[in-house]
């Protein structure tokens, strides 16, 4: 689907704008009706809840399984139209009474913590798939000429360390304090014997996500004064990642708290996140028990 987009008519607007107030485009569209009708028909779902629809969709015989599926259909629509990577991000709960034959919301308003897995897919150069089911991380690369992924990447360690920073400069001046100061430290190489470190930044939270994970550093969407919440969703791009990132090794927070361990107050809810090497992790963690 998303290699051919450009030769598929699929890229541009849609016409149409979603619950986050974002103007859709139109593989915004085609990925929420590829996802929604596979997962359907998988037979393993009872709950969908997608960035692209207001509200759940509660599955219905005889397709109902046990399963709530949050997802992300295409992570970084803004990067479709220049070829830049895209994704697809994905977190499981188990229903809370299964085989009872019923859901409701007090399945999915949950924290991370109770997640039986997460994962995304990462639509590049070569297509890879990072996934959990709370022990360790393995990635998968699509072979094309099999149709299939291969396992590539074992056992996923975020290196402890990474002298690469992410994050969007052009939101620095409504950031909070601490953000500002870690980032200034980062450009000083203040904690990296005075060797500055690269700023990397794709626009797509799952390149950044993947790159972090596999090369180390820190990824952050802090609150600020223009998203007091921040930008990310906490249900179907915040728990799935730091999911991902904790289960290899590395830590992930609001900026005052495990991100895990929130409890979303809407299906839709956002929170910051600081994401990456652990040692990054608890250097702005450090800074903002002080500021
Ligand atoms: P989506 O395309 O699913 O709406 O997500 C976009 C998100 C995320 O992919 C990325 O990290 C972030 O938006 C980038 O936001 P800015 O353009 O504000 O930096
Ligand atoms: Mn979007
Ligand atoms: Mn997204
Ligand atoms: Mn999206």
């Amino acid at each position: 689907m998303l290699p051919q987009a450009g030769l598929a008519g699929m890229m541009g607007m849609a016409g149409s704008s979603n619950v986050q107030g974002e103007d859709q485009k139109k593989l915004d569209l085609v990925a929420n009706e590829v996802f929604k009708n596979s997962l359907r028909r998988s037979g393993q779902c009872c709950i969908l809840i997608t960035e692209e629809e207001e509200e759940p969709i509660f599955i219905e015989e005889p397709h109902r399984g046990d399963y709530v599926v949050v997802f992300d259909p295409l992570d970084g629509s803004s990067n479709i139209d220049c070829g830049v990577s895209v994704g697809t991000i994905f977190g499981i709960y188990k229903a809370k009474n299964p085989g009872s034959g019923n859901y409701s919301l007090e399945d999915v308003m949950r924290p991370g913590t109770e997640m039986v897995a997460a994962g995304y897919c990462m639509y590049g150069s070569m297509s890879y798939m990072m996934i959990t089911t709370g022990k360790g991380v393995a990635g998968f690369t699509l072979d094309p000429t099999l149709g299939e992924f291969v396992i590539t990447h074992p056992k996923v360690q975020v290196p402890s360390r990474g002298p690469i920073y992410s994050i969007n400069e052009g939101n620095a001046v409504n950031w909070d304090a601490a953000t500002k100061k870690y980032v200034e430290a980062c450009k000083a190489g203040t904690y990296n014997n005075g060797k500055p470190y690269s700023l990397r930044y794709v626009g797509s939270m799952v390149a950044d996500v993947h790159r972090t994970l596999l090369y180390g550093g820190i990824f952050m969407y802090p609150a600020d004064k223009k998203n007091p919440k921040g930008k990310l969703r906490v249900l179907y791009e915040c728990f799935p990642m730091a999911m991902l990132v904790e289960q290899a090794g590395g830590k992930a927070i609001t900026g005052t708290q495990r991100s895990l361990e929130t409890m979303p107050d809407s299906i839709h809810d956002r929170a910051p996140i600081y994401l990456g090497s652990k040692e990054e992790v608890e250097l702005i963690e450090m800074f903002k028990r002080e500021m």
